[in-house]
């Protein structure tokens, strides 16, 4: 016997409407795919908003919201309306930042490998800093230094030695990890002597992120204590501590709120003597729980004895998530978000492999019927970013719903699209 799906996984501002439908700030589920189709995406806008503003409470003015967990110029500017900076690891992500006219002094250029090309651009347009990951981009900073003559307000990523307890490709703490310098070995301070003395950087901090998904406090409390022993006799004036904070999926995990998360990682801080403006950069527990995902039921199979198949109109193009780390969701119809989920399902995708499996063991409701809808919560984050054409699958579309008002910020693309880029 399984109860209802769990209202804690929804966006704030999710409610039923008398007939059982379930609504998102005002706006009911069914109305929504009525006007733009399935699959979609639906977030609360407010929700979104709300959990800038917590970060910014948290961590004052510095703290970045990570673009790579949900990005559209939309959710730029939304974001850096409600007074985030906005982190971003490649070109492409600068360029959409750009293009929602989120000045470039707002913004925290990442990434292990940054091209020639991207560090160009980063410089050309001014923005606020960018994360040093490898001796290598030191040399192209400094040819860059060379031929144009511009600094790069920087800041170094080290990795701490930190065991995050997240899924193995999202964990980034630790000493074998392709991403910053290593704080055990001592890479990491010959690499801040190499960034002090070039002309090419100026360097203002320290940057290390352990990892995603986290839900052990004690791993941001370690990566605390031996970023502050590395930083502090440095001097410098900011050290950011990346993103990270886990969030809850499925029923009877359980989220710390963004300010509670702000205030362990600022009193680890203090306790570790830390004297540079703490910042952080937070991206799934902005995004995440602010969206659902709704689907339309196409067949269900039933095995007999084995198993029952129930199959959606999306897939892993556009949640690859559970296939990649093997991650949980919930599902339930959103005709009846209160109806206990008694039978156990498989709910799968429509594209060509088996892999693609949206939730491995699903529970809905007994009377689940092809053309109903289906909905996934908690895929506001690293869905529509990490989505693909896989098939040749159209990505769908993303609406923002606010106070009864739905519009689309990323319209549902074609099968022209498609063949944009395609020559023949
Ligand atoms: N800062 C840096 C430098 C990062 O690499 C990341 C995430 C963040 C901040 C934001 O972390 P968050 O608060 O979202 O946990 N695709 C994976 C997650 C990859 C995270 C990569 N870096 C997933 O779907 O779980």
């Amino acid at each position: 016997m399984h109860s209802p799906v769990p209202f804690s996984l929804l966006p704030d501002h999710a409610a039923v409407d008398p007939d059982g439908m379930l609504t998102v700030a005002g706006v009911r589920i069914d109305d929504l795919v009525e006007a733009f189709g399935t699959p979609l995406f639906v977030y609360d806008e407010e929700h979104l908003r709300a959990r800038c503003r917590e970060a910014v409470e948290a961590f004052g003015d510095g703290v970045a919201y990570a673009t790579k967990a949900f990005l559209c110029k939309a959710m730029a500017r939304l974001a850096h309306e409600e007074g985030m900076h906005l982190d971003v690891a490649t070109g492409g992500e600068l360029h959409t930042a750009l293009a929602a006219d989120v000045p470039a002094e707002r913004l925290v250029l990442h990434g292990n490998n940054k091209s020639i090309r991207e560090l160009r651009m980063a410089l050309e347009f001014g923005v606020g800093r960018i994360v040093i990951d490898s001796f290598d981009e030191i040399d192209r900073l400094e040819s860059l230094h060379e031929t144009h003559g511009q600094i790069a307000t920087a800041l170094l990523r080290v990795t701490p030695g930190v065991e995050a307890h997240t899924h193995e490709y999202i964990a980034t703490g630790q000493d074998d990890s392709k991403f910053g310098f290593t704080v055990s070995t001592g890479v990491a301070a010959k690499a801040v002597e190499r960034a002090m003395a070039s002309p090419a950087i100026n360097l203002i901090g320290i940057h290390a992120h352990i990892g995603s998904q986290v839900f052990r406090l004690d791993s941001f409390r370690s990566a605390a204590k031996v970023l502050a022993d590395f930083s502090n006799p440095l001097g410098l004036a900011e050290l950011s501590v990346g993103g990270g904070l886990g969030v809850a999926y499925v029923d009877g995990e359980e989220t710390l709120p963004i300010p509670a998360w702000g205030k362990i990682v600022l009193e680890a801080c203090a306790e570790a003597g830390v004297t540079a403006r703490i910042t952080a950069e937070p991206g799934r527990s902005i995004a995440a729980s602010a969206a659902l995902t709704v689907y339309e039921v196409g067949t269900v199979k039933d095995l007999e004895g084995i198993r029952t198949y129930v199959a959606v109109d999306g897939g892993m193009s556009d949640n690859p998530r559970p296939v990649l780390y093997g991650s949980g969701y919930e599902t339930f119809l959103p005709r009846a978000v209160q109806a206990d989920r008694t039978k156990a399902v498989r709910v799968v995708g429509k594209h060509c492999e088996s892999g693609d499996v949206l939730v491995r063991e699903a529970f809905v409701p007994e009377d689940i019927a092809v053309g109903d809808l289906l909905a996934t919560p908690v895929t506001g984050a690293y869905g529509h970013s990490m989505g693909s054409n896989y098939n040749k699958v159209l990505r769908p579309p993303v609406i923002f719903v606010r106070e009864g008002e739905a519009r689309v910020v990323v319209e549902r693309e074609t099968y022209e699209d498609l063949l944009l880029k395609d020559l023949g």
